[in-house]
């Protein structure tokens, strides 16, 4: 029965990758789109390789497939824009992400994203269904409007306002021990905020050169690695003093956890500063940690959660410090994050990696007595 349901998986996920489909350039997009360009160059989807993401290559080393040279399934989310996909995507083809390959660095590319009809729902991962028509592209301007170089769908495009265009890739995704190693809250509204409000929020510019808009959506994609100050907003820290001691309260107004990957390690430091003196108070850890016999293991062969203390969508974390506040007392907190847990550093041969090793600091907040 196991048998029958992976290989009717197996068979979907053929079908839904079969059609191999050319993407514009996303430098083609830049006279026209300079600003739109210029966040998207330096955001992780614009860098989501092998080649361009050490963290990524750092993982994909280990990983069986790539030790014997088989098969880069990863592409799937990764190199969605690669002209050979169907071959990444099968066993034994051999068709692995190359370096002087323009298709395959070129990320998760505007036209790939913009090209972007349906989603699939899948046990293992979705599927982003694709449109055939090349230069034809959705969006979420008003209706009529039109562009010298390419068409525009403006029916059926509620999946880019509402954020499910995010989903075919981002929601979830499955193990072949049906270990969820990833997961967003599918349900991805929260108080009328989905993923592209809060992640691509308006900003200053306009949206083309050729014509004079004041904002245009942010396409930088705040999150864990770059621009998380546009997304502090979301989530809240207070101090409740007790006489014998204090309490940190974050609540987290997210509609999904708050941090992701299982790769992430997120810290909450506290400081009180009396007069000269500081006391570094005890770091609380922020963690999912997979596993197979009781000990960490990679995605790949993990087959249970051993630790989740991450915090959750929508949950109010409190944390209790049990030091006795005085009057002028002031505390210091800073919420913030490993890109990489530090205790995986070394066996993914990522300790001289900036980007692994640096904490980063999302939120700081004082408060004086
Ligand atoms: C179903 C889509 C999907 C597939 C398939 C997929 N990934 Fe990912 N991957 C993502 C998404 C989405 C993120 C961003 C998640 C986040 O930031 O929390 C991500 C992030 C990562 C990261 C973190 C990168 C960083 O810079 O912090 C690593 C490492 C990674 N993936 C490795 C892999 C490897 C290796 C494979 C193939 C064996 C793979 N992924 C297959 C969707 C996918
Ligand atoms: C010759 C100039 C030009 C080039 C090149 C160009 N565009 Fe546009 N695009 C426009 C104009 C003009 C509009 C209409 C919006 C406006 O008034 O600025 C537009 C609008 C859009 C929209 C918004 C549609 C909507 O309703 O929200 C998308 C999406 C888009 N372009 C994607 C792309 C992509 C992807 C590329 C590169 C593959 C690209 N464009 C290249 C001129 C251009
Ligand atoms: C084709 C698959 C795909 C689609 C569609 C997609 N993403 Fe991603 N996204 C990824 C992958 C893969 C990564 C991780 C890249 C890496 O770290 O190497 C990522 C990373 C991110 C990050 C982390 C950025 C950071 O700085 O850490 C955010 C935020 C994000 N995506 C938001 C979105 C939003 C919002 C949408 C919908 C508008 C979306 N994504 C659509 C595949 C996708
Ligand atoms: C991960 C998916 C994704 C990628 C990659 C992406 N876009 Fe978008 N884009 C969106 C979404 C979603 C919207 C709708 C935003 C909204 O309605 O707030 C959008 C909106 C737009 C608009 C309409 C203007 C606006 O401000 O709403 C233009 C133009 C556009 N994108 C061009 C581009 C270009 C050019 C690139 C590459 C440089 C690109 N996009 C890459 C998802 C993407
Ligand atoms: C209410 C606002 C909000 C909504 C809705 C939201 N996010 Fe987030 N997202 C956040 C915050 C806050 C963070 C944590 C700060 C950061 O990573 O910069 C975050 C982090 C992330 C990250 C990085 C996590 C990591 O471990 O690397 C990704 C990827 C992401 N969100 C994708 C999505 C997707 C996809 C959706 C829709 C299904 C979504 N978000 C909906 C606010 C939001």
């Amino acid at each position: 029965m196991r048998y029958f349901f992976t290989l009717l998986f197996f068979l979907g996920l053929l079908q839904a990758n079969d059609a191999v489909h050319t993407f514009a350039k996303s430098e083609d997009c830049k006279s026209c789109h300079t600003q739109i360009y210029d966040e998207f160059y330096g955001s992780m989807h614009a860098n989501s390789t092998p080649q361009k993401d050490p963290i990524h290559n750092a993982i994909w080393a280990q990983h069986p497939k790539n030790l014997k040279q088989e098969q880069y399934a990863c592409g799937k989310c990764h190199t969605p824009a690669a002209d050979n996909l169907d071959k990444m995507m099968t066993n034994a083809q051999k068709a692995m992400p190359d370096a002087k390959n323009e298709t395959h660095q070129a990320g998760i590319s505007c036209a790939y994203c913009h090209r972007i009809k349906s989603i699939e729902l899948h046990k293992e991962h979705n599927t982003n269904i694709m449109t055939t028509t090349e230069k034809n592209y959705f969006g979420t301007l008003k209706e009529g409007i039109e562009s010298p170089y390419h068409g525009i769908v403006s029916e059926g495009n509620e999946h880019m306002k509402n954020g499910n265009v995010c989903i075919g890739c981002h929601s979830h995704r499955m193990n072949k021990h049906g270990l969820n190693v990833c997961s967003t809250n599918i349900d991805n509204e929260m108080d009328g905020a989905n993923c592209v409000s809060c992640h691509m929020p308006k900003i200053d510019g306009s949206v083309s050169a050729l014509n004079d808009t004041k904002v245009h959506a942010f396409h930088g994609f705040a999150g864990a690695h770059f621009h998380s100050e546009m997304l502090t907003k979301h989530v809240d820290i207070s101090l409740l003093r007790n006489i014998g001691n204090f309490i940190i309260n974050i609540d987290n107004r997210t509609s999904h956890a708050l941090l992701l990957h299982p790769l992430r390690l997120g810290v909450l430091k506290v400081s009180v500063k009396r007069g000269e003196k500081t006391t570094q108070l005890k770091d609380e850890i922020f963690v999912r940690v997979l596993g197979k016999d009781s000990k960490p293991a990679m995605p790949w062969i993990a087959d249970t959660t051993l630790k989740d203390t991450m915090i959750q969508a929508n949950e109010k974390r409190s944390v209790q410090y049990d030091f006795k506040l005085q009057q002028g007392d002031k505390v210091d907190v800073v919420l913030g994050w490993f890109l990489v847990n530090p205790k995986a550093l070394q066996s993914l041969n990522l300790e001289n990696e900036s980007v692994a090793t640096k904490f980063h600091e999302f939120k700081k907040e004082s408060f004086t007595f």
